[in-house]
């Protein structure tokens, strides 16, 4: 590192006293998995999200598992993913048998093209995972229309949405479930950890049961009531998607910080977009009338020219050596996130191909994910913004 001054990391939880005294209480009482902190976590991410069930699990990625094992997913069904998300909305659908059938995006917003997903439904298709990526909401009306024309469930994949709107209604509450995640890089954080939300109480007590082995009532309820000696009935295939109590403390006080932490990163986000109005070479997030943005990342797009397949591949070595250059000054910055259609997983089964998804190959080559956190000070994101302009014109 070639800078004397302090390193700017791509993102810091922001913890403070009340997550170190929180997470010693379930130590002190000795109840350490999906107990009291557990149900208080639960019940201020419902108020916050105005979801009528919250039930926490070990990530987003077992909340996805456990909604599409809900929903019966099996071999032979067709799921219509983003191309452009984390590997996991696609993983989910893999552990079930069913495929995977990748939709491109919308290269202005990195969300699923709508007017893509229709011409993807075939007989076998029975639900979309629509991903709300970095915090913006997938355009969930157009998205509705077809899932109730074709029958289809909807599952949000969440991870990035908390604090994220939507007309009014919080990510997470239109589809059959919502599944948010509490991993370091989102803006609350519990560790490791996930959130699955529902409208109906079917599928609430559906995915209680499932992220406990299948149990017919949880531990805490058979230790607070009559025959605690009894063991539960299983009744399903379950799972094991606990969540502990020491990371749910964590949480709960997260969620009392919540409006703290997702003011300040809207106010880091529009001083950025400020801060980046001149250059043309990068474009920054777009968000549209009715829509609030959760930033869980900044997420700009480099494009010195206007990105094609053609220019791609040379305007990723471009890209790579801007970030390498911020890299030795200190500055941590990040790809938004990677396309599955190019992860030899999903190439080599489906033989998939980039130029199939142009959007998300140059989203994946592109994007370029900027430090955010509650703790940067204002000339850090000067720092960062400065250091930016200078690699590009190296
Ligand atoms: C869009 C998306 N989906 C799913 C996940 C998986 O979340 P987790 O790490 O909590 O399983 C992530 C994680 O970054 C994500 O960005």
């Amino acid at each position: 590192m070639d800078s004397h001054l302090p390193p700017i990391p791509i993102t810091k939880p922001f913890f403070g006293d009340e997550e170190i005294d929180a997470i010693i209480k379930p130590l002190q009482t000795g109840w350490v998995v999906q107990g009291p902190f557990v149900e208080q976590f639960e019940k201020k991410f419902s108020n916050f999200t105005e979801s009528v069930f919250s039930i926490a699990t070990t990530s987003c990625t077992t909340a996805l598992h456990l909604s599409v094992a809900m929903l019966g997913l099996k071999p032979g069904d067709e799921v219509i993913v983003p191309a452009f998300t984390w590997v996991s909305t696609a993983n989910v659908v893999e552990y079930m048998g069913a495929r995977p059938i990748f939709c491109d995006i919308d290269l202005s917003t990195l969300n699923i093209d709508s007017d893509q997903i229709a011409s993807l439904v075939t007989t076998n298709t029975v639900g979309i995972i629509p991903v709300h990526l970095f915090g913006l909401c997938a355009d969930m009306t157009p998205v509705m229309r077809i899932a109730e024309k074709h029958s289809l469930w909807i599952v949000e994949d969440a991870a990035c949405a908390f604090g994220a709107w939507y007309y009014g209604k919080h990510a997470g509450t239109f589809g059959d479930t919502g599944c948010f995640s509490f991993h370091p890089r989102k803006s609350i954080t519990t560790g490791e950890g996930g959130m699955l939300t529902t409208q109906s109480s079917s599928m609430g007590q559906l995915a209680c049961s499932l992220r406990d082995h299948g149990a017919s009532r949880t531990d805490l309820e058979r230790h607070a009531g009559r025959y605690g000696f009894l063991l539960a009935e299983y009744e399903h295939l379950g799972y094991n998607y606990r969540m502990t109590d020491l990371q749910a403390a964590v949480g709960s006080v997260q969620m009392d910080r919540a409006t703290t932490i997702l003011e300040s990163r809207q106010q880091q986000a529009r001083r950025y977009d400020q801060l980046l109005s001149d250059y043309d070479w990068v474009r920054i997030p777009r968000v549209m009338e009715n829509y609030i943005h959760g930033y869980q990342s900044y997420v700009t797009l480099f494009q010195p020219e206007e990105p094609s397949l053609k220019n791609v591949d040379r305007l990723y070595s471009q890209r790579n050596s801007v970030m390498a250059d911020l890299e030795a000054k200190g500055i941590a910055t990040r790809q938004g996130t990677h396309s599955p259609v190019i992860q030899t997983y999903y190439a080599e089964k489906y033989g998939l191909m980039p130029e199939q998804f142009p959007n998300a190959y140059i989203a994946d080559r592109l994007t370029l994910a900027l430090p955010m956190y509650v703790q940067l000070k204002e000339e850090e994101q000067d720092r960062v913004c400065q250091e930016l302009s200078k690699a590009v014109n190296r």
